[in-house]
């Protein structure tokens, strides 16, 4: 049995701001693109909806709809942590009355957002988590998720008033500190050089404030004639791994992924269906440990069972207990997207599938 934690702050205290941010930004909604929902057949066929499913990352809404198009009778609970979402979703609520019930918040938030609703455990029929930004994320430069649109060195996904920007994290960070970010969430092979670079910038600038400034920054900790490229073998800007490493930090996204599969298993029903999405291996190692049961004191074990030590003594019901799942895979390897898709849609080239059933 899972004990939540006083984790979630007052909600409605944020939330006047966050819809006014919101309206200010239905503008760019209706200008930028919308996010296209990745592995959408993937996902439906996993999925199987019916009953009350939740999205838990619903973003424009292209998974969430496509659940109310194929199922006339399934409702949909629709969390997301930015107003963005949940402006997308207040527009599907009308298109299809009484199925889509909009949830502003972080899946660390869904303990008191299900209360609200008198949602229980054990009660869900599915759940769905499509991890990581939105397309209206990364692509509207205001929001400073973008290496290649400049703009203020923001990158929360929630912009709440007085809540750290990546420029406030860079403006107080240790180097130390600043190293760890950029090697454990960017997995970035130059991290000492960069934090390095970042923190004597501090010297010389007055504070970096833009995305661009940022980007500059780190090909100067380059040597000049570094071209990294992508999976799809395009040129890749060598700042995109300082760029994961600081979202995921202000984010706090990797703790919320792990919050997000203890979410899930607390609220599935027995025989309900989880299905992921994942864009990296920070993000998939922790689904994947959860979903084979590689979970230590609520967390997804840091190391792979395989590697534990084979002389070290752990008594029977530690070693059951590491590896007593809540879930059933539903396949035997990693889904991933069509040859097509990825040609269609370039950001799907990551793109890793996970689908279980919760049978405890
Ligand atoms: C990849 S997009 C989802 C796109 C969506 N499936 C669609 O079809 O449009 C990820 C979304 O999850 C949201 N998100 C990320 N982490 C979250 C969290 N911890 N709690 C709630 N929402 C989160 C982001 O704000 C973003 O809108």
């Amino acid at each position: 049995m899972y004990r939540f934690k006083n984790i979630h702050r007052p909600l409605a205290q944020f939330s006047q701001s966050l819809r006014n941010f919101a309206l200010e930004s239905v503008e760019k909604l209706e200008v930028d693109k919308p996010h296209i929902p990745v592995m959408k057949d993937e996902v439906l066929s996993y999925l199987k909806p019916t009953g009350l499913i939740l999205d838990g990352t619903f973003g424009a809404g292209g998974h969430s709809r496509a659940i109310l198009e194929s199922s006339p009778t399934c409702k949909i609970l629709a969390l997301d942590r930015d107003p963005i979402g949940i402006q997308y979703a207040e527009e599907l609520s009308k298109e299809f009355p009484g199925r889509v019930i909009p949830l502003q918040g972080k899946f660390s938030d869904l303990p008191v957002l299900f209360q609200q609703h008198n949602i229980k455990r054990n009660s869900l029929d599915g759940v769905l988590f499509d991890f990581g930004c939105s397309s209206m994320q990364f692509d509207t430069a205001d929001r400073g998720f973008s290496i290649s649109k400049n703009g203020p060195l923001d990158m929360r996904m929630t912009p709440t008033p007085g809540e750290p920007t990546a420029a406030d994290v860079l403006a107080s960070v240790t180097e130390e500190d600043l190293y760890k970010i950029l090697k454990y969430y960017g997995e970035e092979k130059h991290a000492r050089k960069i934090a390095r670079g970042i923190i004597e910038a501090r010297y010389l600038f007055k504070r970096l404030t833009t995305t661009e400034e940022l980007a500059d920054l780190v090909q100067s900790c380059y040597a000049e004639d570094v071209y990294l490229k992508d999976k799809l073998q395009r040129p890749s800007h060598v700042a995109t791994k300082t760029f994961q490493a600081l979202r995921i930090f202000v984010n706090n996204e990797l703790n919320e992924i792990n919050y997000g599969m203890i979410m899930a298993a607390h609220y599935l029903k027995i025989a309900g269906r989880l299905v992921t999405i994942t864009f990296h291996s920070l993000e998939d190692t922790i689904v994947k440990r959860h979903i084979s049961g590689n979970v230590v004191a609520n967390t997804a074990n840091p190391l792979p069972l395989k590697y534990m030590s084979s002389t070290l003594q752990i008594d029977d019901e530690v070693v059951q207990e590491a590896m007593d799942s809540n879930w059933k895979m539903l396949h035997k390897h990693v889904i991933l997207p069509e040859f097509q898709e990825v040609e269609d849609n370039p950001r799907s080239r990551s793109a890793k599938m996970r689908a279980a059933v919760k049978i405890q």
